[in-house]
């Protein structure tokens, strides 16, 4: 397939700070792209602009659960580089179990983080790209979940159902405008997703899952697609999960 050139593009990346966002932008700025990474612990985010290099990347301290922080994620892409071309809103949380074990504050935080945690980041990041007219991408970090959702993670899936509602029903809002809206359905990825709230790290499922980088690998293959074209949903498996 023809791919376009991503050099001298800027991205802004939610939930960039460990596993599929992290992975995301290593895989950006290996492209030539500068990114803008947001999330929540400091520590991380130092550690990717000493590791990927600040004339490729910058980063915000913020909770996608905030407008305010959403806007202040997108207005750094403008003023430290200049331009946006994609947001990856990857930022989420899950817990497994039934839903009459989970706390109200559980649920209520998955919720918040999954759906409202997408639906900011869109809304700052679309304006620029509209007023730029180069069109633009946002790619959506939902689950296979968000296909089918399976014994005790019926609110995990929920939030999941609803980044694919939203992404649809965007799609045909903005293609017409030249902004292309993909979601992205990975199964089991081995990050620390759930730890601790479903998961461990010794568990031996892990070792046979989807690692980040496919998931990131992914996002850069939906980033590089000539903009004549676009790629809705990605439903994505490793070799040794059965759907
Ligand atoms: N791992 C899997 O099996 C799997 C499978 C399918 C889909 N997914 C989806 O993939 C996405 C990324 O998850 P992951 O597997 O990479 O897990 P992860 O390693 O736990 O990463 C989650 C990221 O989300 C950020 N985040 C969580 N709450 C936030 C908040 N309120 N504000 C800002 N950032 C927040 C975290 O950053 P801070 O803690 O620094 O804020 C972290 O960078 C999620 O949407 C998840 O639902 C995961």
């Amino acid at each position: 397939m023809e791919q376009r050139s991503l050099e001298g593009e800027v991205a802004v990346i939610t939930g960039a700070t460990s596993g599929i966002g992290r992975a995301c932008a290593e895989a950006l700025v290996g492209a030539g792209m500068r990114v803008v990474c947001g999330g929540r612990r400091e520590e991380r985010l130092s550690e990717l602009r000493t590791t990927l290099g600040e004339h490729s990347v910058a980063t915000v301290k913020m909770d996608v659960r905030s407008p305010t922080d959403a806007t202040r994620l997108v207005e750094t892409a403008l003023s430290a580089f200049g331009r946006l071309d994609a947001l990856i809103a990857n930022a989420g949380v899950g817990a497994y179990g039934s839903i009459l074990d989970h706390s109200d504050d559980t649920l209520a935080t998955m919720i918040d983080t999954n759906v409202s945690g997408t639906v900011w980041p869109i809304r700052a990041a679309v304006p620029p790209m509209l007023e730029a007219g180069r069109g633009g991408d946002i790619v959506i970090v939902s689950s296979v979940a968000g296909l089918r959702g399976g014994a005790d993670e019926a609110v995990y899936a929920a939030t999941k159902f609803a980044q694919v509602g939203l992404a649809g029903a965007l799609d045909r809002e903005l293609a017409p405008r030249g902004i292309r809206v993909t979601t992205l359905c990975p199964a089991g990825t081995r990050t620390e997703f759930a730890m601790g709230k479903g998961r461990t790290p010794d568990m031996p499922a892990l070792a046979t899952m989807l690692d980040p980088k496919d998931v990131a690998g992914a996002a850069l293959t939906v980033l590089r697609q000539p903009r004549r074209m676009r790629t809705q949903l990605w439903s994505m498996w490793s070799m040794s999960e059965v759907g």
